[in-house]
């Protein structure tokens, strides 16, 4: 049996019966070659987007595939390769330090580059999509593809990885294309705001601003186990918003392009009350409600608890159903 405690950000503490980690892609293929791993199996990034809700019976697969290498570069470009294994906000340091245009909004996102292209990790009005070129894959039988940009059926926090029938496909490197022409995205939230604390707009002082807001709002996994985001932010109807309006003018709101709304969850959960409440060792982050935390020794059912009790409120509030945008392991 192996712990995972240091693989779940949630500090949950469960077993895998095996747990294997490759360095390469040779070493992935030679693995299945050898082991021929059979399910259940799972493969997992940083574990910071899981909740397990007991010991995992299988096989748990993580990639160590390391290395950022520059493909091809021009005055206005940069195509990267990066291994599915490189910690996200590294490879945004790296892009920072060297004057690349990009992912900087995408600071302090805690995970790995290959689960970044699966879950299309999105921050301060940019999502990892908007920067992936092509995702190279292996599967369970060593099967290698590369799906390009268009093949990744990007959504809000979803893509084909994410399907069941792809269970078996592991990402082993990621290639971003990112600018070297200065072209930032400031208009979410208090970002230009706070950036007139700044003397000069540069990536750097943008990537600052980012953190600092982050971590003004969102718990600190090391200090207090949590997954960010628990829920993803509901979409709705234009009639269902128009309702909801009349009845709460202050609610913040973004409109989409196909006559629908997305309602921030955070927003939903504080107005029924949960802001900072818990329920057993589980709670809702008191500075933003959208994100759970484990109040120490807390259990997968312990979260689920509070997470349906959450979504109980919201529901019988505001008819709204709100789903988890953490991985439920069970
Ligand atoms: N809000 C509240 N109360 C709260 C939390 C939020 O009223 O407790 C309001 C805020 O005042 C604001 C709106 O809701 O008007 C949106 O809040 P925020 O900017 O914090 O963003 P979010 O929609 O709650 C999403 C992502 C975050 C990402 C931020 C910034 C999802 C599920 N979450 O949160 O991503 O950092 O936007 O772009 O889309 C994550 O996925 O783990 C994550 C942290």
């Amino acid at each position: 049996m192996y712990s995972l405690l240091s693989h779940n950000t949630f500090g949950i503490d469960v077993y895998a019966s095996r747990f294997l980690e490759y360095s390469s892609t040779d070493e992935l293929k030679w693995l299945i070659a050898r082991e021929g791993i059979t399910a259940p199996f799972l493969h997992i990034g940083g574990g910071s987007n899981l909740l397990f809700t007991g010991d995992y019976n299988g096989v748990v697969l993580h990639s160590r595939i390391g290395g950022i290498e520059v493909l091809r570069e021009t005055e206005r470009d940069v195509l990267v390769r990066v291994g599915a294994g490189v910690v996200w906000d590294d490879f945004v340091v790296y892009c920072v330090e060297h004057g690349w245009y990009g992912v900087e909004n995408l600071s302090l996102i805690p995970g790995e580059v290959g689960a970044s292209a699966v879950q299309n990790i999105g921050a301060y009005g940019v999502e990892a999509k908007d920067r992936i070129v092509s995702v190279e894959t292996i599967d369970i039988h060593g099967k290698e593809r590369v799906y390009a940009v268009d093949e990744c059926e990007y959504a809000y926090r979803d893509s084909v990885f994410k399907r069941p029938e792809n269970k078996s496909v592991f990402v082993t490197h990621v290639c971003f294309l990112l600018g070297k022409e200065e072209r930032y995205v400031l208009d979410y939230g208090t970002v230009r705001k706070e950036l007139e604390k700044y003397p000069s707009l540069t990536l750097r002082n943008v990537r600052q601003v980012i953190v600092d807001i982050r971590k003004s709002k969102l718990p600190d996994p090391k200090v207090q186990g949590n997954a960010g985001s628990f829920f993803m932010n509901p979409v709705v109807s234009k009639e269902k918003f128009e309702a909801l309006r009349s009845a709460y003018p202050q609610m913040p709101y973004y409109e989409l392009s196909d006559a629908k709304v997305k309602i921030p969850a955070g927003w939903l959960i504080e107005q029924c009350g949960w802001k900072g409440k818990s329920l057993g060792p589980a709670a809702v982050h008191d500075k933003q409600a959208l994100v759970l935390v484990n109040l120490g020794g807390a259990k997968g059912s312990d979260i689920i608890a509070l997470s349906d009790a959450v979504r109980a409120s919201v529901r019988e509030l505001f008819g709204i159903e709100i789903h988890p945008e953490v991985n439920i392991i069970s």
